[in-house]
């Protein structure tokens, strides 16, 4: 019978994350892994563990040989960075949570993760208690994932969903996530999806070996949505919900963003509420399968980070297969996005930009038109994030080939627009 790892842990954080799983490695012994220092930032404040635990100097977890696993649950990303750069050189086993951190240095984690030969897991990164990542990494191993579709910032779901099922005011629903700690503690990064866009950068690197960084990939928040399209969305049956979108196109490349979207009320994702997570994951043979659980929070988050540790005890690693064992995808631009946009004045919207308009509706207080336009456009421009826009894509894939500029011409006279 092979051995298991023995595992003892210097903890980074001590904060929603940390402290959960603090709480929840004591209700599994069974595991055999122990914390044996914790480095926090503000050593004054009165934590829920022993006082001799805490250290506010991060080298005596780093430098200790008796550590062999650093989880680190801090929320300042370049921090985050030093502390899992420096415990991979050390030889250290790495648990993380911090998506923003990943994202944002990814190339040169995978760098770091060849060199040492020591593993970074993370699936508490992306979909917290979901375990995505190490389906997309070991179940998927072949060319047939097709598209995912997904809910990956519980936040903002949240606070859709107490706004428009439940009546409250956007300020009341994100106090709420703040209070139930499903907020980053600087909760733009949620509403204005920074957060989303990075855990779909994880995600792309293990479904498709696409290494991509957030600056670089097209993402919006759900900071415009407006009641009004609320009221357009229930009418169609539908609801506004933040979406991340990946599909394989013709052309081979991947077409990947992370915008709000109408879903209709049959489509799997419509299930998802408050701080539920959800991934629609398209693949040949299969076709879709739903994955699905709490994206946010103290132990949804702790039960994959826990899940991490003992998957050290088996000496488990990515080993990015896309990347390294098939030839990866790259993201690709050149496609199409039929979209709806509401506003308040039309000569804020230059309709010249869309390849066509499908329907015009203008009354009194706010307007909209829904069309198609290119992503390129999108992702060049920033007419459609100012003066009040608000741009919510219509459901489906997206649209990879359109005919003539004459068509373009012809279907805007349709439209009344000439
Ligand atoms: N702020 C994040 C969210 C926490 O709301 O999804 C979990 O990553």
């Amino acid at each position: 019978m092979k051995t298991h790892k023995q595992l003892t842990i210097g903890l980074f954080g001590f904060g929603v994350v940390g402290e959960g799983l603090y709480k929840v490695l004591q209700q599994t012994p069974s595991l055999k892994a122990s914390i044996k220092r914790i480095c926090i930032k503000n050593g004054g404040k009165k934590r829920n563990a022993p006082v001799s635990l805490f250290t506010t100097e991060k080298d005596e977890l780093l430098n200790d040989p008796g550590i062999n696993v650093i989880v680190e649950v801090i929320d300042d990303a370049d921090a985050a960075f030093e502390i899992v750069k420096t415990a991979l050189l050390n030889g250290k086993e790495v648990v993380s949570a911090s998506k923003k951190m990943i994202a944002e240095h990814l190339p040169a984690l995978l760098e770091l993760q060849l060199q040492t030969g020591r593993s970074l897991l993370y699936e508490a990164a992306a979909c917290a208690s979901i375990p995505v990542i190490r389906n997309l990494e070991e179940y998927y191993d072949n060319d047939l994932l097709h598209s995912m579709k997904a809910v990956i910032n519980g936040s903002t779901n949240f606070i859709l969903t107490k706004m428009f099922e439940e009546g409250l005011e956007f300020k009341q629903a994100l106090i709420l996530a703040q209070q139930l700690g499903f907020a980053e503690s600087n909760p733009k990064l949620d509403i204005e999806g920074f957060d989303a866009a990075n855990k779909w950068i994880l995600l792309l690197a293990h479904a498709y070996g696409i290494i991509t960084s957030p600056s670089s990939i097209l993402f919006n928040g759900i900071q415009d949505i407006h009641a009004h399209d609320a009221r357009v969305a229930k009418a169609n049956n539908q609801q506004v919900k933040l979406v991340a979108q990946a599909q394989k196109m013709k052309n081979g490349k991947v077409a990947a963003f992370v915008l709000p979207q109408f879903v209709h009320a049959t489509d799997h994702l419509a299930f998802v509420k408050n701080e539920y997570n959800g991934v629609v994951i398209e693949s040949g043979f299969a076709d879709k399968q739903f994955f699905y659980g709490k994206g946010a929070g103290s132990f949804p988050t702790a039960s994959a980070v826990l899940s991490d540790i003992a998957a050290l005890r088996y000496r488990y690693k990515y080993e990015y297969k896309k990347r390294y064992h098939h030839t990866p995808h790259e993201a690709g631009d050149d496609f199409y996005l039929r979209v709806y946009i509401s506003f308040d004045e039309l000569k804020y919207v230059p309709r010249d930009r869309f390849e066509w308009i499908e329907e015009w509706h203008s009354s009194e207080g706010r307007k909209s038109l829904s069309g198609v336009i290119s992503f390129h456009e999108l992702k060049t421009q920033n007419w459609w994030r100012e003066n009040n826009l608000s741009l919510i894509l219509a459901p489906g894939p997206v649209i990879e080939e359109i005919s003539t500029r004459k068509l373009k011409r012809k279907s805007l006279e349709l439209a009344g627009v000439f």
